[in-house]
Order: C-alpha cells, then structure tokens, then sequence
C-alpha cells in the first residue's frame, strides 16, 4: 500500500535547493535520505510532511492527494492523526513533567501513553522530572516515544537520534523501525549517521539538486545482516 508520494517535487529559497524528485514510501518501509549539511535533506522532509509548500510539484498523503491544495484545517489533521514528526528541534514543553509532556501527546492523539516504550527507551523513570532536568539524549528519546505513542502511519524523522551515542541510537533506532513493522507503517529519516541509513530498505543520496537513488548499500546492508 502507498503511503506517500512526491512528484516532480522543487524547492529554491533565494537559490535553488533541488529539482525533480519523484518519490515514494510504501507501508513497510523505512527510506534514508543522505547529503552534506546544508544539501536540503531537512527541506525536502518539511516539504514531504505538510510543514512547507513546494515551490513546485504535488505531494499524495494516504487518500489525501495534493495536499497543499488542501484547507489549512485538513493539512492540521493530516499532521495532528496520520503523521509523526521528529525534528532537530524537539519541541518539549518546558516547565512542564515528563509525564504531563507525554499526557498533552495522548490527548492531541486519543492514544495511551505506552509505558512499555518508555522502558525500552529507558526513560520510565524520568516521569516526574522536568524537561529541563533530562540530558539532551534523553529529551531526544521522549520526544521520539512521544510522536510513536500518536501510532502514526507515516514518520518523518530529522537527525533524530543526533544527541545519542551510537550505541543508544542504534538501540532507539531499532524500537522505532519495530514499531513502522508492527504497525505497517513508513518513515523517511534524514541522517548523516550511515550506521542507520544502512538499517533502512533504500538509501538517498540527496546532491547537486538531485535525488539519488543509493540502493547499492541498502542492498549490502540487507546481504550482511
Ligand atoms: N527558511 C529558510 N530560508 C532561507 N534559506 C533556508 C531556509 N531553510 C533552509 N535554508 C537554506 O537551504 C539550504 C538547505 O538547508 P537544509 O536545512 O534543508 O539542509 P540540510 O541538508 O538539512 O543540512 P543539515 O545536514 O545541516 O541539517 C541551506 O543552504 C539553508 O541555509
Ligand atoms: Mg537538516
């Protein structure tokens, strides 16, 4: 089943970012995109998951095709039910608890906090403490086990374990491509990290405006593991 697709899809600020990209993420699967710092890759992400408009080319969303020709409530309920997003900046809200960051997630989304997530990601016993108290590792692991605990069909993910040793990635990594398994989902992550890249189906290379398709590593990734 298609979960996302891009077509023809361009963007340029003051100069062009890139051109051309034809894309499309299926239930199941998990894309990495890859690319010097400053490439695009996290333009390309906010234009996938409804945050910013093409300059040009239509994005398909589930049933919702061109969704920037959609109505601003529409786009909102796209992101608020079908999508997850985990960027750079992680939008905690400070001056509140773990738990109260975790319980405003399950009321926007009418989903339960899943405490089992949590020990996975070795931060159930954090609830009490302010988000201020969390190491920056650990505010990154919350604030994936809370975009999860929304049981999103689609994930887009920017650097998201960059805070993390690469032990701890590796292990957040393999709980959030468990659950796009489980629950038949995708996710498309912008990474510098090729460990994780390489855990995902097809790899990107984002360079000279184009999108390149990679697979040769994901191909030897999948040999090798
Ligand atoms: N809102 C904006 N207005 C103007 N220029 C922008 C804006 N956002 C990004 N850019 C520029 O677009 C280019 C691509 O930025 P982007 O953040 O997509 O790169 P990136 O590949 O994600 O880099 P990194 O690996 O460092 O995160 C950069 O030159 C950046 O300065
Ligand atoms: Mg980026």
């Amino acid at each position: 089943m298609e979960l996302l697709s891009a077509h023809n899809l361009s963007h340029s600020f003051d100069f062009m970012i890139y051109e051309g990209l034809n894309l499309t993420l299926n239930a199941g699967e998990k894309i990495a995109i890859v690319g010097v710092s400053g490439s695009g890759k996290s333009t390309i992400l906010n234009n996938l998951s409804t945050m910013l408009a093409p300059k040009s080319g239509v994005v398909n969303i589930l049933e919702s095709h061109n969704i920037y020709a959609l109505k601003a409530q529409e786009l909102l309920h796209i992101r608020r039910y079908q999508l997850g997003i985990i960027f750079q900046a992680h939008y905690l809200f400070r001056g509140f608890d773990v738990r109260e960051n975790l319980e405003l997630a399950s009321i926007v989304s009418n989903q339960p906090i899943d405490m089992e997530l949590l020990e996975h990601f070795e931060i159930a016993h954090t609830l009490k403490q302010q988000i201020g108290e969390l190491s920056g590792g650990q505010q990154q692991r919350l604030s994936i086990a809370r975009v999860l605990s929304k049981k999103p069909k689609i994930i887009f993910a920017d650097e998201p374990t960059g805070n993390l040793d690469s032990q701890t990635a590796h292990k957040v990594m393999e709980c959030v491509f468990e659950y796009v398994a489980t629950h038949n989902a995708g996710i498309i992550i912008a990474t510098h990290d090729m460990h994780i890249a390489q855990m995902c189906d097809r790899i990107y290379k984002l360079e000279n405006h184009h999108l390149h398709a990679n697979i040769g590593l994901a191909t030897e990734s999948r040999t090798r593991s």
